[in-house]
């Protein structure tokens, strides 16, 4: 469904009286795919790349070089309003739901804005839509005159998914969505998206540096660093079968359940699997 063809990616920085000029590599030779149906997991550690190649997926930034094929089709070499056409098929959700959810609109206009953009429904049609997005997201119809301060952090992000699905997209991009949940809501989160996933035929990237976050609801698994992809894992293989030195070390960040079980690789052969 999505293919990455070598794409590459820098940023300069610097430049003023101050600071010498830099060139900062954030993609480099990256070559992913993601099957139909498949959660492709990105993880590594902050400032590895992993949301500089989401926007580029999602034609929010353009690589310096590559190919970015989705469904047959090259979007890098697409003319504006093919790309236009394309982005209801591909949709994301960020970490700062206040980035899709305006906090001065009800519920209701955040998640009408992208039907209202691409499709021509009645307003009596928008409303059950939208009714039934949130009953899908586990929240209730009448939540939808609500304003974003009225909702708990994990109700909010139900909103945001609510909104990245109502065009029925075929690629949803999580990126770090459900990184700024307390434990249990993450839980909750990552059933619910995997339930959507069946439901609506999604076919997800979830990027994280939460390696436990990603290895819950992804298959395969893809390790970042430098702006590299350094390790692929199914998952069927554990995670301390990994060996690239950065996977080791996301594997080591994890925290035990208990500070007596100190050794982060013992916890994830016996319980992470
Ligand atoms: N627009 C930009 N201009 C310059 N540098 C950027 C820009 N966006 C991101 N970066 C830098 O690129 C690197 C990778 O960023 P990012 O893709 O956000 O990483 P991650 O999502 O893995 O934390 C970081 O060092 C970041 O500071
Ligand atoms: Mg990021």
């Amino acid at each position: 469904m999505l293919e990455l063809i070598n794409i590459n990616k820098s940023y300069t920085i610097g430049g003023s009286t101050f600071f010498r000029k830099q060139t900062m590599k954030v993609a480099d030779d990256i070559c992913l795919t993601l099957e139909q149906g498949m959660c492709l997991g990105l993880v590594g550690e902050s400032g590895s790349g992993k949301s500089t190649l989401g926007k580029m997926i999602l034609g929010l930034e353009q690589p310096d070089g590559g190919e970015i094929w989705f469904e047959g089709k090259n979007l890098l070499t697409l003319n504006k309003k093919e790309r236009l056409r394309m982005r209801r098929h591909i949709q994301t959700v960020f970490q700062d739901c206040y980035s899709s959810l305006n906090p001065r609109w009800p519920v209701y206009e955040s998640i009408r804005e992208p039907l209202a953009n691409f499709e021509k429904l009645s307003a009596s049609e928008e409303k059950r839509t939208i009714q039934e997005l949130l009953v899908a997201v586990g929240l209730k119809p009448e939540d939808m005159t609500q304003f974003p301060h009225q909702f708990s952090g994990g109700q909010l992000q139900r909103i945001s998914i609510a909104r990245a699905i109502a065009l029925r997209p075929r690629l949803v991009v999580l990126d770090e969505a459900v990184s700024s949940l307390d434990v249990l809501i993450q839980h909750q989160i990552l059933q619910l998206l995997m339930e959507l996933k069946q439901q609506f035929k999604l076919s997800y990237l979830f990027i994280s540096h939460d390696i436990m976050a990603v290895r819950s609801i992804s298959d395969p698994l893809a390790v970042m660093s430098n702006g590299r992809i350094v390790e692929t894992l199914s998952v069927k293989e554990p995670l301390s079968s990994m060996k690239h030195p950065a996977s080791r070390q996301l594997v080591a960040s994890i925290l035990p359940s208990h500070p007596r079980d100190r050794h982060a690789s013992k916890l994830v052969s016996s319980s992470a699997g």
